[in-house]
């Protein structure tokens, strides 16, 4: 990086801190993981450099040959990976993906559904705050008070009362599987279309972990950098029969330029998706939420939903007197990385919250297994029942730092910029 350093010292800066925080933190975030050098290589290529309105082989600008390989590579990986009859790899992120399957099927002021954020859902599946829930007449389903997943007897009530014309399901913060052919059956009924965000799940999908909603529904969105691991961004993957409606959508309808470097990206992490050692990845995540969940069972904290399926898991700090917000800074001091998370029928405001979410894509990326998320669990535990012990965070964070210097992270990177630097 000695260009950048030259040229800006102070951005350079701040990138070899943030890699030093990579690096010595423990990544819990769920949404979060950390991608490889030759993803970030295709990230940091000419091809930001080019302009390419349209689509492969029918472009508004010259000069697309080799931007076109790249997403038409892009395009028929996705198509492979997840048994997709169309693929649309231009969506900057995850949101403005919904938006154009919204707009694919809606009009202004239609009737949607979409779970709530405060049980999981996603702010851009109709939330009153975004702009999916201003646009539309988003109505909210919720899981059940009793087994905190979602209750499809309630609602396929709701949706023959209220008659949506699109139902959308997929989670930030649902630990347990979701049943799409439940979702189809109740669109059929009541002649819905029925779309599925897979962002946080992609990567499972991919290693058949999870079911896959792509064959059964009418579109499914996803984000790119979660447990799929690729860039920053997102695709939509639909049936044949909606793929010029998803296309316009996107395309004239809410982008102009593709990011072609991003999607030279994607093209890189779905090569990588498609090997043995990336679904050997993928189970080790679910592993080693499975040995999260046993642990902390074991030390007497409740799960929400009871425990998990799949990368992360929900717990509910509130029933041992803390909220989310206390226990994200007092994990973030020992140098543990959560977020505080909303549990179904929180009494506390989301930035408050009565819960932490914990995931497993990071920190099984740099090679973590079962015995150090025993571990973890164990340093999570005694940090949060000493909450005013000053000499406990410093334990933990000492054991942390031993934890991380056996897992290094980007070493090359670090030390090319710390040398250039002269730290
Ligand atoms: C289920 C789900 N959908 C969509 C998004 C939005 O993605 P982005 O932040 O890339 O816009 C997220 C992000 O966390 C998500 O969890």
């Amino acid at each position: 990086m000695k260009h950048l350093i030259q040229t800006d010292r102070e951005i350079a800066e701040a990138i070899y801190r943030e890699a030093e925080r990579q690096h010595s933190k423990i990544e819990l975030i769920a949404s979060e993981n950390f991608v490889s050098r030759a993803v970030m290589e295709a990230m940091g290529s000419v091809m930001t450099n080019k302009y390419a309105e349209g689509y492969p082989g029918k472009r508004y600008y010259g000069g697309c040959e080799w931007v076109d390989v790249a997403e038409k590579l892009a395009i028929e990986r996705a198509k492979k990976l997840f048994n997709a009859e169309h693929a649309n790899v231009q969506p900057l992120s995850g949101v403005p993906a919904n938006l154009a399957v919204y707009a694919a099927f809606l009009e202004t002021g239609d009737t949607f559904f979409g779970l709530s954020l405060s049980h999981g859902g996603h702010l851009s599946h109709g939330h009153k705050v975004s702009i999916t829930g201003k646009w539309f007449r988003a109505v909210q389903y919720t899981v059940d008070r009793e087994t905190e997943q979602i209750n499809f007897d309630t609602l396929w009530k709701m949706a023959k009362e209220e008659k949506p014309k699109l139902i959308m399901t997929g989670a930030s913060a649902y630990p347990r599987t979701l049943h799409w052919e439940k979702f189809r059956e109740i669109c059929d009924d009541i002649g819905a279309y029925f779309v599925a965000d897979i962002a946080h799940i992609a990567g499972l999908v991919v290693a058949g972990l999870h079911p896959n909603p792509v064959p059964i529904a009418d579109a499914v969105t996803t984000t790119t950098h979660k447990t799929l691991r690729g860039p920053r961004g997102a695709i939509i993957l639909c049936k044949e029969e909606h793929a010029q409606a998803i296309d316009k959508a996107v395309f004239p309808g809410l982008q102009g330029g593709p990011h072609m470097h991003i999607i030279a990206a994607k093209a890189v992490a779905f090569k990588e998706a498609m090997t043995e050692e990336f679904r050997e990845y993928q189970r080790q995540i679910v592993k080693n939420a499975k040995a999260f969940e046993e642990e902390f069972k074991r030390l007497g904290w409740r799960l929400v939903a009871g425990g998990t399926d799949t990368h992360l898991l929900l717990i509910d700090v509130k029933s041992k007197g803390l909220t989310g917000k206390q226990a994200e800074k007092l994990l973030d001091k020992a140098g543990i990385t959560v977020n505080k998370n909303t549990i179904p029928f929180d009494t506390e405001k989301p930035f408050v919250a009565s819960g932490i979410r914990i995931g497993t894509p990071a920190v099984t990326t740099r090679g973590m297994r079962e015995e150090e998320m025993k571990k973890i669990a164990r340093l999570i535990d005694k940090v949060l029942t000493h909450p005013d012990d000053e000499h406990v965070i410093e334990e933990v964070k000492g054991e942390v730092k031993e934890l991380t210097d056996a897992f290094p992270l980007y070493p090359g990177i670090r030390e090319e910029l710390r040398k250039g630097l002269g730290l």
